[in-house]
C-alpha cells in the first residue's frame, strides 16, 4: 500500500532482526507514525491497546513477538527454552481472544522452533515469522482475484437489471470496520477485492460503517480509501439498513475475525445487524477471510467462541481533532453524580450465523458456508 507515494507493510522487522517496526494505528487518521518494537512485552502492549489490530495482522505480529523472545531467550538447553518460549506464547495468546489467527500464528511458531536445537532457534524465528508475513500479502492478493471476479458478475447483473449503460452507477459495496490493507500485513481481505475492482476500472462506492466504538470506519477504511482513490462515504452505523430498505447498497462485504467450520462468521460487532438487514433486502453478504481465520475446531460461533469485552473507556470518550488542530479525549456520558450511575458495555465482535451469509471468499476460491466443513485447507 502507498502512503505519501512510498509503499508501506503494516509491520516489518528491522534490517539487524533486533526489533520490529509497525504503523501506529491508534493514531489515524490524524498523524502517519512508525514506531519501533523491542521487546515481546511490547508487542503484547502493542496488540493489547491496538496499535497494531485486524486478525491477520496480530498473527503477523504475535509471530514476530515471538521472535523478539527468542533473541533473549537464555536458556541454558533446549528444555529449558521450551517453557520459556511457551510462555511467551501463552503471554501473546491471551493478549487478545476473539481472533484466531494469533493463537494459529503461536501454535505456527511453537511447532516449528521447539523441534529445533536452542541454537538454531533465532534465526528460524525470524524466519518463520517473515514467512508468515509472506504467506499473508499472497492470501490476501488471491482473496482480490476472486472476489473481483464475484465483483464484475454482479456489477453485470446490476446493469443488465436497471438497463443502465457501462459505469453510470457505480457498484454499492458496505463494509464494517477495517478489513484492509491496515488489518493485515498488506492488500487487505474485504477491502483487497474493492481495490482490485477500482484498479480495474469497474465503478465501485463503498458505505463505510463508522464501526463505533473505536470507529475503524471512519479512522482506518476511510482514510485508506480515500489513500486509493476510492469512491467512499461515511455513514453511521445505523444508517446501513435504511440504505438497504431503499436500494442504494448491492453487497455487504466484510472481513472476519474467526470463522466456524460451519460457517458462522465472528466479526466486529454490528456486523450481525448488517447481515440480518442485507438478508431481509435480499442483498448477499459475503466474508473474505484468509484460510488462517477458519477455525477448523468448532462448529457453532455463538457458543464456542470468546468475545473480547473491552474497556468501558472506549464506549465513554471519543477521540477526534479540535479545530485548534489538537487531539483530544471527550466524555460522552452522562455525569456520573445522578441517581443512577450509567454503566457501560463493551462487547467488541459477534457472531452472524452460517444461514445470513451468501459466501466466503478464501484464497482458494468462494465458498457457500455450509461447503466449509469439507475442505478443511491446512494454508
Ligand atoms: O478489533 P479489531 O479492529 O482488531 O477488529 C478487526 C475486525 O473486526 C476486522 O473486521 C477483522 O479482523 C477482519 S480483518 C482482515
Amino acid at each position: 500500500m502507498q502512503v505519501q507515494n512510498q509503499n508501506y507493510r503494516t509491520i516489518w522487522p528491522n534490517t539487524r532482526l533486533k526489533s520490529v517496526h509497525i504503523i501506529d494505528q491508534t493514531l489515524l487518521p490524524h498523524q502517519f507514525c512508525i514506531a519501533e518494537i523491542h521487546t515481546l512485552q511490547e508487542m503484547i502492549r502493542a496488540i493489547k491497546t491496538m496499535q497494531v489490530r485486524g486478525a491477520p495482522l496480530i498473527g503477523a505480529a504475535a509471530a514476530y513477538g515471538l521472535a523478539l523472545a527468542s533473541s533473549v531467550d537464555i536458556s541454558e538447553n533446549d528444555a529449558q527454552s521450551n517453557v520459556y518460549l511457551q510462555q511467551a506464547g501463552n503471554d501473546l495468546i491471551n493478549s487478545r481472544p476473539t481472533a484466531v489467527n494469533l493463537q494459529w500464528a503461536v501454535n505456527r511458531m511453537l511447532s516449528t522452533l521447539l523441534d529445533l536445537p536452542l541454537i538454531k532457534r533465532n534465526m528460524a524465528a525470524w524466519k518463520e515469522a517473515a514467512a508468515i508475513c509472506e504467506e499473508d500479502v499472497k492470501q490476501n492478493q488471491a482473496i482480490g482475484q476472486h472476489g473481483l471476479a464475484l465483483i464484475k458478475i454482479l456489477a453485470g447483473k446490476y446493469l443488465v437489471s436497471t438497463c443502465n449503460s457501462l459505469n453510470s452507477k457505480p457498484l454499492n459495496i458496505l463494509t464494517h470496520c477495517n478489513a484492509g490493507w491496515l488489518a493485515t500485513v498488506d492488500f487487505g481481505t474485504a477491502l483487497a477485492p474493492i481495490y482490485a475492482a477500482h484498479d480495474a476500472g469497474i465503478s465501485v462506492h463503498v458505505w463505510v460503517d463508522e464501526t463505533r466504538p473505536r470507529n475503524q470506519g471512519v479512522a482506518l477504511t476511510a482514510w485508506e480509501l480515500a489513500q486509493h482513490g476510492v469512491p467512499h462515504t461515511v455513514i453511521s452505523d445505523n444508517a446501513g439498513g435504511h440504505l438497504m430498505q431503499h436500494g442504494s447498497v448491492d453487497m455487504v462485504l466484510v472481513g472476519a475475525d474467526r470463522v466456524t467450520s460451519t460457517g458462522d462468521v465472528c466479526n466486529k460487532i454490528g456486523t450481525y445487524l448488517k447481515a440480518l438487514a442485507a438478508f431481509d433486502n435480499n442483498i448477499p453478504f459475503y466474508a473474505a477471510v484468509p484460510s488462517p481465520t477458519i477455525d477448523w475446531t468448532i462448529q457453532d460461533g455463538l457458543k464456542e467462541i470468546e468475545i473480547e469485552e473491552r474497556s468501558a473507556h472506549e464506549v465513554t470518550y471519543m477521540t477526534g481533532k479540535l479545530a485548534s488542530g489538537e487531539i483530544a479525549e471527550i466524555n460522552i456520558l452522562p455525569p456520573d453524580n445522578l441517581t443512577v450511575k450509567t454503566q457501560v458495555a463493551n462487547p467488541a465482535f459477534d457472531v452472524t450465523p452460517a444461514r445470513l451469509v451468501t459466501g466466503i471468499i478464501i484464497q482458494h476460491g468462494i465458498y457457500a458456508p455450509s461447503e466449509l466443513i469439507n475442505l478443511k485447507f491446512s494454508s
